[in-house]
């Protein structure tokens, strides 16, 4: 059709078919319930958890990540001696991520408030939790916190969901939740 020259020149002032009425009022209307099912999965979704961002430095930020992993070190784990730190609840915790590792590796408690920190030491990062569905964007410069309770026991997974180089496949943490 599209390689015939137009048969009249004045299309746009030809009526509306029917059934094209029909699809154009259809995808309108589907637009639109696209449109508002953002800001309803924001508050009922359950999907992504509204977070504060505020600007620090890595090197702060590093700072205060290291100085909790020294109060409350309870071990160290897999082949890198990754500690363990099983801060109290309602506490500040600290979760580092850099090229190709989240560090360090964190214990918390059934039922019980964090406030959990992220930030990148070098470049875009996602801390994405498995199996729940929970995904953060991390970036150097800025000190995500989340409140988060956790309501399941298990090991969990931290995987990185944002491609950050050969590694990124690799960069791979741990919570656990007892
Ligand atoms: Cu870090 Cu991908």
């Amino acid at each position: 059709m599209a390689i015939q020259p137009v048969a009249e020149r004045n299309w746009w002032k030809i009526p509306m078919d029917r059934e094209e009425a029909v699809w154009v009022t259809i995808a309108l209307v589907w637009g639109v319930i696209m449109f508002l099912m953002m800001p309803y999965w924001h508050v009922y979704g359950q999907q992504n958890l509204a977070h504060t961002a505020v600007r620090m430095t890595p090197a702060e930020y590093m700072k205060r990540a290291e100085q909790m992993v020294a109060q409350y070190k309870v071990r160290e784990e897999t082949a890198q001696n990754i500690p363990v730190v099983a801060p109290p609840p309602g506490s500040d915790v600290y979760l580092v991520a850099r090229l190709w590792s989240w560090w360090p590796i964190l214990e918390l408690e059934m039922g019980k408030e964090y406030r959990l920190h992220l930030m990148s030491m070098d470049w875009l990062h996602g801390f994405s939790l498995q199996p729940e569905n929970v995904n953060i964007q991390v970036h150097p410069g800025y000190d995500h916190t989340v409140t988060i309770t956790p309501n399941k026991k298990g090991t969990y997974a931290i995987v990185c969901n944002e491609y950050c180089g050969v590694n990124h496949h690799a960069m791979i943490g741990r919570i656990y939740v007892k």
